[in-house]
Order: C-alpha cells, then sequence, then structure tokens
C-alpha cells in the first residue's frame, strides 16, 4: 500500500502542478474558438483558411506575443493584418499572453 506522506504528496503534484496546465490548455483552446482566431488561422493554428494566412502552432512563445500585440496596436499592418486587427479588441493582453503560450507549445 502506498504511504500516506507519499499519497499526500503525489495528490499535491496533481493539484499543483498537472491540473494548471491542464486548465490553462482548456482555456487557451476555449478563447481560441470564442475569439474567432479559428475562422482565419484553422484548427489549432495549423491550417489557415487562405494561404496568405500565417500557420501559428509551434512558433515561438515571444514572437507569437509580440506579433499579437503589434497588430493589436497597429504597429505591424499591412493588407491582411487588418483583417485580424479588427477582432483584436476581443482579447486581453491577459488573454494574448495565455494564447501566446499555448500556440507555441503545439506541434507544427
Ligand atoms: C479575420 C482573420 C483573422 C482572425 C479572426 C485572426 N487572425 Fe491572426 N492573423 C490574420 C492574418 C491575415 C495575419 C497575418 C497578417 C500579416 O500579413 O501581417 C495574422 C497574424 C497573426 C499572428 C502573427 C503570426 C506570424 O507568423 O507573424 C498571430 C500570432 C495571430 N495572427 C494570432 C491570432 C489569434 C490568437 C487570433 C484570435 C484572437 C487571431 N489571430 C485572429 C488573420 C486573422
Amino acid at each position: 500500500m502506498i504511504s500516506q506522506p507519499r499519497m499526500i504528496s503525489a495528490t499535491l503534484f496533481i493539484v499543483l502542478f498537472i491540473l494548471p496546465v491542464y486548465a490553462l490548455a482548456m482555456d487557451a483552446a476555449a478563447l481560441y474558438h470564442e475569439r474567432t482566431c479559428i475562422a482565419c488561422h484553422g484548427a489549432d493554428g495549423k491550417q489557415p483558411v487562405m494561404d496568405e494566412y500565417p500557420k501559428l502552432a509551434g512558433q515561438a512563445e515571444a514572437y507569437l506575443l509580440t506579433q499579437m500585440k503589434d497588430i493589436k496596436s497597429g504597429y505591424r499592418t499591412n493588407a491582411h493584418s487588418v483583417a485580424m486587427k479588427n477582432v483584436m479588441h476581443l482579447v486581453s493582453d491577459e488573454e494574448i499572453a495565455v494564447l501566446a503560450k499555448w500556440l507555441a507549445s503545439l506541434s507544427e
């Protein structure tokens, strides 16, 4: 039988480490759907609807974060980024950070 201290540390490990990671993944995936990202960038950021739109899965977190902030602020702008800028009022800076972390964690 598993000793009680071991049982407690196993439970603590699950509650402190595994559940938050799982919760983050769930939140980010839900955000990605709710905030319409999926409409242009496709399922899990892997199948953009047009060849001119970027794949997002597996890119560096810091890069994704900067690009989203720059598109939101209008600092990055071109014929295509305008489409995305129009939905960026739907996401807060905290949500952008969650999305960047999640997208970076996906396989390409
Ligand atoms: C209406 C279509 C559309 C929607 C909706 C949209 N995007 Fe985009 N997104 C684009 C386009 C187009 C670009 C490329 C813009 C350019 O060419 O500069 C882009 C660029 C990006 C980039 C930069 C990628 C790179 O490789 O430089 C990220 C990150 C991104 N989008 C994330 C998101 C997230 C997260 C959402 C949801 C909150 C979202 N987008 C919603 C169309 C969209």
